[in-house]
Protein backbone atom coordinates (compact mmCIF):
# COMPACT_ATOMS: atom_id res chain seq x y z
CA UNK A 1 0.00 0.00 0.00
CA UNK A 2 1.47 3.08 -0.57
CA UNK A 3 1.31 6.66 1.02
CA UNK A 4 -1.60 7.98 -0.88
CA UNK A 5 -4.06 4.65 0.13
CA UNK A 6 -2.86 5.30 3.75
CA UNK A 7 -3.70 8.59 3.77
CA UNK A 8 -7.42 8.18 2.06
CA UNK A 9 -7.64 5.35 4.90
CA UNK A 10 -6.87 8.18 7.50
CA UNK A 11 -9.04 9.82 6.06
CA UNK A 12 -11.85 7.74 5.73
CA UNK A 13 -11.95 6.97 9.38
CA UNK A 14 -11.97 10.45 10.36
CA UNK A 15 -14.58 11.00 8.01
CA UNK A 16 -16.78 7.76 9.55
CA UNK A 17 -15.60 9.73 13.53
CA UNK A 18 -17.21 12.94 12.22
CA UNK A 19 -20.13 11.06 11.25
CA UNK A 20 -20.66 9.51 14.58
CA UNK A 21 -20.52 12.19 16.10
CA UNK A 22 -23.37 14.04 14.04
CA UNK A 23 -25.34 10.87 14.45
CA UNK A 24 -24.61 11.29 18.65
CA UNK A 25 -26.09 14.74 18.79
CA UNK A 26 -29.13 13.05 16.76
CA UNK A 27 -29.77 10.12 19.28
CA UNK A 28 -29.46 12.66 22.27
CA UNK A 29 -31.86 15.03 21.19
CA UNK A 30 -33.98 12.32 20.04
CA UNK A 31 -33.46 10.54 23.52
CA UNK A 32 -34.18 14.21 25.86
CA UNK A 33 -37.53 14.30 23.58
CA UNK A 34 -38.51 10.69 24.45
CA UNK A 35 -37.25 10.75 28.19
CA UNK A 36 -35.49 7.65 27.44
CA UNK A 37 -32.40 6.45 26.06
CA UNK A 38 -32.62 5.23 22.24
CA UNK A 39 -32.00 1.47 21.71
CA UNK A 40 -30.48 -0.47 19.67
CA UNK A 41 -30.21 -4.54 18.50
CA UNK A 42 -28.37 -6.44 15.89
CA UNK A 43 -29.68 -9.88 14.58
CA UNK A 44 -26.94 -12.14 12.85
CA UNK A 45 -27.40 -14.61 11.03
CA UNK A 46 -24.59 -16.99 8.90
CA UNK A 47 -21.30 -17.25 9.66
CA UNK A 48 -18.40 -15.83 12.17
CA UNK A 49 -17.47 -12.95 9.46
CA UNK A 50 -20.57 -11.88 9.79
CA UNK A 51 -20.61 -12.18 14.08
CA UNK A 52 -17.78 -10.25 13.76
CA UNK A 53 -19.28 -7.89 11.58
CA UNK A 54 -22.16 -7.45 13.61
CA UNK A 55 -19.87 -6.67 16.71
CA UNK A 56 -18.14 -3.76 14.50
CA UNK A 57 -21.70 -2.42 13.22
CA UNK A 58 -22.86 -2.64 17.19
CA UNK A 59 -19.27 -0.89 18.43
CA UNK A 60 -20.60 2.44 15.94
CA UNK A 61 -24.10 2.24 17.21
CA UNK A 62 -23.05 2.54 21.34
CA UNK A 63 -20.38 5.03 20.26
CA UNK A 64 -23.40 6.99 18.80
CA UNK A 65 -24.95 6.69 22.07
CA UNK A 66 -27.60 3.97 21.00
CA UNK A 67 -28.45 1.06 23.88
CA UNK A 68 -28.22 -2.24 23.76
CA UNK A 69 -31.62 -4.18 23.54
CA UNK A 70 -32.51 -8.04 23.30
CA UNK A 71 -35.29 -7.35 22.08
CA UNK A 72 -36.37 -6.50 17.85
CA UNK A 73 -38.51 -3.94 19.50
CA UNK A 74 -36.09 -1.49 19.40
CA UNK A 75 -35.39 1.84 17.82
CA UNK A 76 -32.57 0.52 15.44
CA UNK A 77 -33.15 -2.97 14.28
CA UNK A 78 -30.19 -4.00 12.52
CA UNK A 79 -30.09 -7.76 10.05
CA UNK A 80 -26.76 -8.45 9.56
CA UNK A 81 -27.91 -11.13 6.39
CA UNK A 82 -26.52 -14.47 5.14
CA UNK A 83 -27.27 -15.92 1.50
CA UNK A 84 -25.25 -18.96 1.64
CA UNK A 85 -28.35 -21.24 1.39
CA UNK A 86 -31.92 -20.49 0.19
CA UNK A 87 -32.98 -20.71 4.00
CA UNK A 88 -30.84 -18.22 5.54
CA UNK A 89 -32.73 -16.29 2.79
CA UNK A 90 -36.30 -17.03 4.11
CA UNK A 91 -35.70 -16.02 7.87
CA UNK A 92 -34.69 -12.55 7.04
CA UNK A 93 -38.01 -12.00 5.10
CA UNK A 94 -39.86 -13.76 7.77
CA UNK A 95 -38.48 -11.58 10.67
CA UNK A 96 -39.12 -8.42 8.27
CA UNK A 97 -42.75 -9.63 8.01
CA UNK A 98 -43.03 -9.56 11.65
CA UNK A 99 -41.47 -6.13 11.74
CA UNK A 100 -43.45 -4.34 9.69
CA UNK A 101 -46.56 -4.64 12.89
CA UNK A 102 -43.68 -3.61 15.22
CA UNK A 103 -42.57 -0.49 12.93
CA UNK A 104 -46.10 0.58 13.11
CA UNK A 105 -46.77 1.20 16.77
CA UNK A 106 -43.11 2.59 16.73
CA UNK A 107 -42.60 5.44 14.58
CA UNK A 108 -39.22 6.18 16.10
CA UNK A 109 -37.75 2.92 14.78
CA UNK A 110 -34.88 2.51 12.37
CA UNK A 111 -34.45 -1.00 10.21
CA UNK A 112 -31.46 -1.59 8.89
CA UNK A 113 -30.23 -4.76 6.22
CA UNK A 114 -27.01 -5.23 5.65
CA UNK A 115 -24.44 -8.32 5.02
CA UNK A 116 -24.37 -10.82 2.14
CA UNK A 117 -28.14 -11.00 1.06
CA UNK A 118 -28.04 -7.27 0.40
CA UNK A 119 -24.93 -7.88 -2.22
CA UNK A 120 -27.54 -9.39 -4.48
CA UNK A 121 -29.56 -7.39 -6.82
CA UNK A 122 -32.37 -9.49 -6.97
CA UNK A 123 -32.78 -8.69 -3.07
CA UNK A 124 -32.31 -5.16 -2.88
CA UNK A 125 -35.02 -4.66 -5.60
CA UNK A 126 -37.02 -6.89 -3.74
CA UNK A 127 -36.65 -4.80 -0.35
CA UNK A 128 -37.00 -1.56 -2.52
CA UNK A 129 -40.45 -2.43 -4.06
CA UNK A 130 -41.96 -5.20 -1.06
CA UNK A 131 -40.40 -3.87 2.06
CA UNK A 132 -40.53 -0.20 1.72
CA UNK A 133 -40.65 0.33 5.02
CA UNK A 134 -36.32 -0.22 5.82
CA UNK A 135 -34.21 2.50 6.42
CA UNK A 136 -30.88 1.59 5.49
CA UNK A 137 -29.29 -0.71 2.91
CA UNK A 138 -26.22 -1.57 2.81
CA UNK A 139 -23.56 -4.35 1.99
CA UNK A 140 -20.33 -6.18 3.40
CA UNK A 141 -17.80 -4.26 1.71
CA UNK A 142 -18.98 -0.88 3.47
CA UNK A 143 -19.72 -2.05 7.02
CA UNK A 144 -17.66 0.69 8.23
CA UNK A 145 -19.95 3.71 6.76
CA UNK A 146 -23.17 2.60 9.23
CA UNK A 147 -23.08 6.03 10.79
CA UNK A 148 -22.94 8.26 7.49
CA UNK A 149 -25.28 5.86 6.35
CA UNK A 150 -27.60 6.65 9.41
CA UNK A 151 -27.06 10.38 9.10
CA UNK A 152 -28.09 10.49 5.57
CA UNK A 153 -31.46 8.94 6.47
CA UNK A 154 -31.70 11.01 9.33
CA UNK A 155 -31.23 14.36 7.20
CA UNK A 156 -33.13 12.69 3.92
CA UNK A 157 -36.01 10.75 5.75
CA UNK A 158 -35.92 8.70 2.56
CA UNK A 159 -34.41 4.71 2.38
CA UNK A 160 -31.03 4.81 1.64
CA UNK A 161 -28.93 2.44 -0.07
CA UNK A 162 -25.31 1.94 -0.78
CA UNK A 163 -23.93 -1.33 -2.10
CA UNK A 164 -20.42 -1.64 -3.22
CA UNK A 165 -19.67 -4.34 -5.53
CA UNK A 166 -16.10 -4.41 -4.21
CA UNK A 167 -12.96 -3.57 -2.76
CA UNK A 168 -9.63 -3.10 -1.43
CA UNK A 169 -10.19 -0.66 1.29
CA UNK A 170 -9.37 -2.31 4.83
CA UNK A 171 -10.31 0.70 7.53
CA UNK A 172 -9.05 0.15 10.94
CA UNK A 173 -9.36 1.04 14.25
CA UNK A 174 -13.33 1.82 14.09
CA UNK A 175 -14.94 0.84 17.69
CA UNK A 176 -15.78 -2.75 18.06
CA UNK A 177 -18.34 -3.82 21.01
CA UNK A 178 -17.70 -7.29 21.77
CA UNK A 179 -20.14 -10.43 22.62
CA UNK A 180 -17.78 -12.11 24.87
CA UNK A 181 -15.08 -10.44 27.18
CA UNK A 182 -12.68 -13.22 27.29
CA UNK A 183 -12.87 -14.64 23.35
CA UNK A 184 -13.01 -12.64 19.82
CA UNK A 185 -13.09 -13.22 16.11
CA UNK A 186 -10.15 -11.19 14.16
CA UNK A 187 -10.48 -11.52 10.56
CA UNK A 188 -7.03 -11.55 8.80
CA UNK A 189 -8.73 -11.82 5.36
CA UNK A 190 -11.38 -10.84 3.41
CA UNK A 191 -13.28 -12.25 0.51
CA UNK A 192 -12.71 -15.59 -1.63
CA UNK A 193 -11.28 -16.45 -4.89
CA UNK A 194 -12.07 -19.66 -4.97
CA UNK A 195 -15.40 -20.12 -7.02
CA UNK A 196 -16.79 -23.46 -5.38
CA UNK A 197 -19.21 -24.45 -8.30
CA UNK A 198 -21.76 -24.46 -5.54
CA UNK A 199 -20.45 -21.40 -3.55
CA UNK A 200 -22.41 -17.59 -3.51
CA UNK A 201 -19.38 -16.50 -0.99
CA UNK A 202 -17.49 -15.23 -3.60
CA UNK A 203 -19.75 -12.83 -5.05
CA UNK A 204 -21.47 -10.94 -2.21
CA UNK A 205 -18.03 -10.91 -0.22
CA UNK A 206 -15.41 -10.12 -3.14
CA UNK A 207 -12.02 -11.14 -3.96
CA UNK A 208 -9.60 -12.36 -1.59
CA UNK A 209 -7.56 -9.75 0.57
CA UNK A 210 -5.67 -9.95 3.90
CA UNK A 211 -4.61 -7.88 6.42
CA UNK A 212 -1.31 -6.41 7.30
CA UNK A 213 0.29 -9.16 10.15
CA UNK A 214 1.00 -6.05 11.93
CA UNK A 215 -2.60 -4.47 11.84
CA UNK A 216 -3.57 -8.23 13.44
CA UNK A 217 -0.76 -8.60 15.87
CA UNK A 218 -1.81 -5.08 16.90
CA UNK A 219 -5.43 -6.21 17.35
CA UNK A 220 -4.78 -9.28 18.90
CA UNK A 221 -2.33 -7.41 21.72
CA UNK A 222 -4.85 -4.40 22.23
CA UNK A 223 -7.62 -7.45 23.13
CA UNK A 224 -5.36 -9.28 25.41
CA UNK A 225 -4.67 -6.19 27.28
CA UNK A 226 -8.70 -6.01 27.51
CA UNK A 227 -8.68 -9.12 28.86
CA UNK A 228 -9.21 -11.65 25.76
CA UNK A 229 -7.38 -15.02 26.21
CA UNK A 230 -8.69 -16.91 22.98
CA UNK A 231 -8.68 -15.68 19.69
CA UNK A 232 -10.17 -17.12 16.63
CA UNK A 233 -8.38 -16.16 12.98
CA UNK A 234 -10.86 -15.54 10.54
CA UNK A 235 -11.12 -16.20 6.39
CA UNK A 236 -12.84 -17.81 4.19
CA UNK A 237 -9.68 -19.77 3.47
CA UNK A 238 -6.93 -19.22 6.10
CA UNK A 239 -4.48 -21.01 4.40
CA UNK A 240 -3.90 -18.42 1.40
CA UNK A 241 -3.32 -15.73 3.64
CA UNK A 242 -1.05 -13.57 2.92
CA UNK A 243 -0.78 -13.66 -0.94
CA UNK A 244 -0.51 -10.45 -2.18
CA UNK A 245 0.49 -8.01 0.74
CA UNK A 246 3.68 -6.15 0.07
CA UNK A 247 5.51 -7.92 1.85
CA UNK A 248 4.54 -11.84 1.85
CA UNK A 249 3.89 -14.21 4.28
CA UNK A 250 1.88 -17.40 4.94
CA UNK A 251 -0.39 -18.05 7.53
CA UNK A 252 2.02 -20.53 9.06
CA UNK A 253 4.24 -17.48 9.95
CA UNK A 254 1.49 -15.46 10.69
CA UNK A 255 0.56 -18.13 13.42
CA UNK A 256 3.90 -18.03 14.67
CA UNK A 257 4.13 -14.46 15.60
CA UNK A 258 0.36 -14.86 17.19
CA UNK A 259 2.21 -17.13 19.44
CA UNK A 260 4.35 -15.12 21.17
CA UNK A 261 1.91 -12.83 22.13
CA UNK A 262 1.90 -12.88 26.15
CA UNK A 263 -1.26 -13.62 27.96
CA UNK A 264 -3.01 -15.02 24.91
CA UNK A 265 -3.76 -18.76 25.54
CA UNK A 266 -5.59 -21.07 22.93
CA UNK A 267 -5.42 -19.77 19.27
CA UNK A 268 -8.10 -21.02 16.94
CA UNK A 269 -8.97 -20.44 12.85
CA UNK A 270 -11.33 -21.03 10.55
CA UNK A 271 -11.94 -22.05 8.02
CA UNK A 272 -9.02 -24.15 6.02
CA UNK A 273 -9.15 -25.37 2.59
CA UNK A 274 -7.59 -28.86 2.26
CA UNK A 275 -5.82 -27.56 -1.27
CA UNK A 276 -4.01 -25.41 0.86
CA UNK A 277 -2.59 -26.93 3.69
CA UNK A 278 1.24 -27.28 3.95
CA UNK A 279 3.29 -29.08 5.76
CA UNK A 280 4.21 -26.10 7.03
CA UNK A 281 1.26 -25.39 8.88
CA UNK A 282 1.14 -28.89 10.47
CA UNK A 283 4.65 -28.23 11.92
CA UNK A 284 3.68 -24.94 13.29
CA UNK A 285 0.44 -26.72 14.54
CA UNK A 286 2.60 -29.52 16.41
CA UNK A 287 4.78 -27.26 17.96
CA UNK A 288 2.49 -24.91 19.13
CA UNK A 289 1.44 -24.83 23.04
CA UNK A 290 -1.54 -22.45 22.37
CA UNK A 291 -3.14 -23.66 19.15
CA UNK A 292 -5.81 -25.66 19.63
CA UNK A 293 -5.95 -29.00 19.34
CA UNK A 294 -9.00 -28.96 16.36
CA UNK A 295 -8.58 -28.57 12.81
CA UNK A 296 -11.64 -27.78 10.81
CA UNK A 297 -11.43 -29.20 6.89
CA UNK A 298 -14.55 -29.23 4.96
CA UNK A 299 -14.64 -32.32 2.56
CA UNK A 300 -17.97 -31.26 0.76
CA UNK A 301 -18.34 -34.97 -0.96
CA UNK A 302 -15.76 -37.79 -0.29
CA UNK A 303 -16.98 -38.25 -4.63
CA UNK A 304 -13.60 -37.16 -6.74
CA UNK A 305 -16.28 -36.72 -10.00
CA UNK A 306 -18.26 -34.58 -7.93
CA UNK A 307 -15.11 -33.00 -6.21
CA UNK A 308 -14.36 -32.27 -9.93
CA UNK A 309 -17.50 -30.33 -10.23
CA UNK A 310 -17.58 -28.37 -7.43
CA UNK A 311 -14.22 -27.20 -8.32
CA UNK A 312 -12.79 -27.50 -4.72
CA UNK A 313 -8.97 -29.00 -6.63
CA UNK A 314 -8.26 -31.99 -4.08
CA UNK A 315 -9.14 -35.94 -4.22
CA UNK A 316 -10.85 -38.30 -2.32
CA UNK A 317 -7.49 -39.84 -1.75
CA UNK A 318 -4.99 -36.69 -1.46
CA UNK A 319 -7.35 -35.39 1.53
CA UNK A 320 -7.40 -38.63 3.75
CA UNK A 321 -3.35 -38.75 2.78
CA UNK A 322 -3.60 -34.93 4.17
CA UNK A 323 -5.98 -36.13 7.15
CA UNK A 324 -3.22 -39.05 7.62
CA UNK A 325 0.07 -36.58 8.09
CA UNK A 326 -2.48 -34.44 10.75
CA UNK A 327 -3.16 -37.34 12.85
CA UNK A 328 0.61 -38.98 13.13
CA UNK A 329 1.91 -35.06 13.42
CA UNK A 330 -1.29 -34.45 16.38
CA UNK A 331 -2.32 -37.75 17.32
CA UNK A 332 -4.92 -35.85 19.72
CA UNK A 333 -6.41 -33.67 17.04
CA UNK A 334 -10.07 -33.45 16.72
CA UNK A 335 -11.02 -33.13 12.97
CA UNK A 336 -13.95 -31.79 11.77
CA UNK A 337 -16.06 -30.48 8.67
CA UNK A 338 -18.70 -29.54 6.53
CA UNK A 339 -20.44 -32.05 4.11
CA UNK A 340 -23.11 -31.53 1.05
CA UNK A 341 -25.76 -33.74 0.26
CA UNK A 342 -28.10 -33.75 -3.00
CA UNK A 343 -25.11 -31.35 -4.95
CA UNK A 344 -26.09 -32.08 -8.61
CA UNK A 345 -26.17 -35.32 -10.48
CA UNK A 346 -24.95 -36.83 -7.21
CA UNK A 347 -25.81 -40.54 -7.58
CA UNK A 348 -25.75 -43.23 -4.48
CA UNK A 349 -22.25 -44.33 -5.27
CA UNK A 350 -20.99 -40.75 -5.24
CA UNK A 351 -22.59 -40.42 -1.82
CA UNK A 352 -21.12 -43.93 -0.27
CA UNK A 353 -17.65 -42.02 -1.45
CA UNK A 354 -18.68 -39.27 1.14
CA UNK A 355 -19.95 -41.66 3.48
CA UNK A 356 -16.50 -43.84 3.17
CA UNK A 357 -14.53 -40.62 4.39
CA UNK A 358 -16.97 -40.21 7.32
CA UNK A 359 -15.80 -43.61 8.01
CA UNK A 360 -12.01 -43.44 7.74
CA UNK A 361 -11.47 -40.23 9.33
CA UNK A 362 -13.81 -40.61 12.28
CA UNK A 363 -14.71 -36.67 12.70
CA UNK A 364 -15.36 -35.31 16.15
CA UNK A 365 -18.00 -33.40 14.58
CA UNK A 366 -19.83 -32.67 10.98
CA UNK A 367 -21.87 -30.01 9.67
CA UNK A 368 -24.13 -31.36 7.29
CA UNK A 369 -25.98 -29.69 4.36
CA UNK A 370 -28.55 -30.09 1.83
CA UNK A 371 -27.36 -28.73 -1.76
CA UNK A 372 -29.43 -25.08 -2.12
CA UNK A 373 -29.17 -23.94 -5.81
CA UNK A 374 -27.67 -20.48 -5.50
CA UNK A 375 -28.50 -18.10 -8.40
CA UNK A 376 -25.40 -16.87 -9.79
CA UNK A 377 -23.40 -19.51 -9.44
CA UNK A 378 -22.10 -22.60 -11.79
CA UNK A 379 -23.99 -25.90 -10.13
CA UNK A 380 -27.07 -23.45 -10.58
CA UNK A 381 -27.53 -24.48 -14.21
CA UNK A 382 -26.35 -27.90 -14.04
CA UNK A 383 -28.87 -30.55 -15.11
CA UNK A 384 -30.01 -33.58 -12.91
CA UNK A 385 -30.54 -31.70 -9.41
CA UNK A 386 -31.53 -34.71 -7.10
CA UNK A 387 -35.06 -35.58 -6.34
CA UNK A 388 -36.15 -34.09 -2.66
CA UNK A 389 -36.39 -37.65 -1.35
CA UNK A 390 -33.29 -38.84 -2.60
CA UNK A 391 -31.70 -36.17 -0.66
CA UNK A 392 -33.86 -36.62 2.10
CA UNK A 393 -32.77 -40.23 2.78
CA UNK A 394 -28.87 -39.82 1.93
CA UNK A 395 -29.10 -37.07 4.74
CA UNK A 396 -30.29 -39.28 7.35
CA UNK A 397 -27.94 -41.35 6.95
CA UNK A 398 -24.99 -39.72 6.48
CA UNK A 399 -26.07 -37.74 10.05
CA UNK A 400 -26.90 -41.10 11.70
CA UNK A 401 -23.50 -42.20 11.21
CA UNK A 402 -21.70 -38.50 11.54
CA UNK A 403 -23.48 -38.66 15.42
CA UNK A 404 -22.71 -42.33 15.64
CA UNK A 405 -18.46 -41.86 15.14
CA UNK A 406 -18.93 -38.06 17.06
CA UNK A 407 -20.31 -40.08 20.24
CA UNK A 408 -17.53 -42.37 20.08
CA UNK A 409 -14.94 -40.05 19.40
CA UNK A 410 -16.42 -38.51 22.63
CA UNK A 411 -16.38 -41.12 24.77
CA UNK A 412 -12.51 -41.90 23.85
CA UNK A 413 -11.85 -38.76 26.10
CA UNK A 414 -14.08 -39.59 29.51
CA UNK A 415 -11.80 -39.84 32.48
CA UNK A 416 -9.27 -37.71 31.01
CA UNK A 417 -8.56 -34.59 33.15
CA UNK A 418 -8.11 -31.66 30.11
CA UNK A 419 -8.61 -27.51 30.26
CA UNK A 420 -11.40 -26.37 29.91
CA UNK A 421 -12.32 -22.29 28.86
CA UNK A 422 -15.37 -21.77 31.16
CA UNK A 423 -17.35 -19.78 29.01
CA UNK A 424 -20.91 -19.01 29.96
CA UNK A 425 -23.84 -20.36 32.68
CA UNK A 426 -25.41 -23.17 31.48
CA UNK A 427 -29.13 -22.15 30.10
CA UNK A 428 -30.79 -25.14 31.95
CA UNK A 429 -29.09 -25.53 35.09
CA UNK A 430 -28.27 -22.45 36.82
CA UNK A 431 -25.30 -24.35 39.09
CA UNK A 432 -23.24 -25.42 35.53
CA UNK A 433 -20.73 -23.46 33.68
CA UNK A 434 -20.99 -24.15 30.12
CA UNK A 435 -17.12 -24.37 28.70
CA UNK A 436 -14.85 -26.15 26.17
CA UNK A 437 -11.94 -28.17 25.38
CA UNK A 438 -9.09 -27.34 23.35
CA UNK A 439 -10.21 -29.85 21.02
CA UNK A 440 -13.62 -27.46 20.82
CA UNK A 441 -15.88 -29.86 22.63
CA UNK A 442 -18.65 -28.58 24.98
CA UNK A 443 -18.45 -29.05 28.98
CA UNK A 444 -20.58 -28.68 31.15
CA UNK A 445 -19.59 -28.91 35.07
CA UNK A 446 -20.52 -27.58 38.80
CA UNK A 447 -19.15 -23.80 39.06
CA UNK A 448 -20.11 -20.08 39.47
CA UNK A 449 -20.48 -17.18 36.92
CA UNK A 450 -17.09 -15.83 38.35
CA UNK A 451 -15.57 -18.22 36.77
CA UNK A 452 -16.12 -17.57 33.03
CA UNK A 453 -13.49 -16.41 31.13
CA UNK A 454 -10.59 -18.72 33.16
CA UNK A 455 -9.26 -21.86 32.22
CA UNK A 456 -9.82 -24.94 34.24
CA UNK A 457 -8.26 -28.55 34.72
CA UNK A 458 -11.96 -30.53 34.43
CA UNK A 459 -12.15 -34.11 34.93
CA UNK A 460 -14.41 -35.85 31.82
CA UNK A 461 -16.62 -37.80 33.82
CA UNK A 462 -19.77 -38.76 31.43
CA UNK A 463 -20.10 -38.65 27.45
CA UNK A 464 -23.56 -37.64 26.29
CA UNK A 465 -23.12 -37.95 22.63
CA UNK A 466 -21.24 -34.63 21.83
CA UNK A 467 -20.96 -33.02 25.04
CA UNK A 468 -19.46 -33.90 28.48
CA UNK A 469 -20.11 -33.47 31.85
CA UNK A 470 -17.17 -33.13 33.92
CA UNK A 471 -15.77 -31.56 37.31
CA UNK A 472 -13.24 -29.29 38.49
CA UNK A 473 -9.92 -31.07 39.83
CA UNK A 474 -8.04 -28.18 39.92
CA UNK A 475 -7.82 -24.26 38.98
CA UNK A 476 -5.12 -23.59 36.30
N1 LIG B 1 -14.95 -21.04 3.16
C1 LIG B 1 -15.45 -22.18 3.78
C2 LIG B 1 -16.94 -22.35 3.74
C3 LIG B 1 -17.86 -21.22 3.94
S1 LIG B 1 -19.56 -21.62 3.67
C4 LIG B 1 -14.85 -23.41 3.10
O1 LIG B 1 -14.55 -23.40 1.94
O2 LIG B 1 -14.79 -24.41 3.75
C5 LIG B 1 -19.80 -22.89 4.86
C6 LIG B 1 -20.30 -24.18 4.31
O3 LIG B 1 -21.56 -24.01 3.72
C7 LIG B 1 -19.47 -24.78 3.20
O4 LIG B 1 -18.36 -25.47 3.67
C8 LIG B 1 -20.44 -25.70 2.51
O5 LIG B 1 -20.43 -26.98 3.08
C9 LIG B 1 -21.77 -25.04 2.78
N2 LIG B 1 -22.34 -24.47 1.56
C10 LIG B 1 -21.86 -23.48 0.81
N3 LIG B 1 -22.66 -23.26 -0.26
C11 LIG B 1 -23.67 -24.15 -0.16
C12 LIG B 1 -24.81 -24.44 -0.97
N4 LIG B 1 -25.06 -23.78 -2.10
N5 LIG B 1 -25.65 -25.41 -0.56
C13 LIG B 1 -25.40 -26.10 0.58
N6 LIG B 1 -24.35 -25.88 1.35
C14 LIG B 1 -23.48 -24.91 1.00
FE1 LIG C 1 -17.31 -20.86 -0.76
FE2 LIG C 1 -15.37 -22.41 -1.64
FE3 LIG C 1 -14.84 -19.89 -0.93
FE4 LIG C 1 -15.45 -21.68 0.92
S1 LIG C 1 -13.64 -21.71 -0.41
S2 LIG C 1 -16.25 -19.62 0.75
S3 LIG C 1 -16.95 -22.97 -0.12
S4 LIG C 1 -16.09 -20.56 -2.65
FE1 LIG D 1 -23.35 -16.50 4.97
FE2 LIG D 1 -21.96 -14.53 4.09
FE3 LIG D 1 -20.94 -16.10 5.92
S1 LIG D 1 -23.25 -15.81 2.86
S2 LIG D 1 -21.92 -18.04 5.51
S3 LIG D 1 -22.67 -14.80 6.17
S4 LIG D 1 -19.84 -15.11 4.27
Amino acid sequence: MNRTENLELDNELKRQNYYIELCREWVAEQSAKLGRPLTCTAKTFGCQMNSRDSEKLLGILIKIGYVETDSENADFVLYNTCTVRENANLKVYGHLGYMQNLKKKNPNMMIALCGCMMQEETVVEKIKKSYRFVDVVFGTHNIFKLAELLYKRIESGKMVIDIWKDTDMIVEDLPIERKFSFKSGVNIMFGCDNFCSYCIVPYVRGRERSRKPEDIIKEIENLVADGVIEIMLLGQNVNSYGKGLENEITFAQLLKQVEQIEGLKRIRFMTSHPKDLSDELIEVMKNSTKICRQLHLPIQSGSNRLLKLMNRKYTKESYLELVDKIKTAMPDIALTTDIIVGFPGETEEDFQETMDVVKKVRYDSAFTFIYSKRTGTPAAKMENQVSEEEIKDRFDRLLAEVQKISAEETEKRVGMVLPVLAESRNTHDDSLITGRLSHNTVVHFKGTPDMIGNIYNVRLNEAKGFYYIGEIVEER
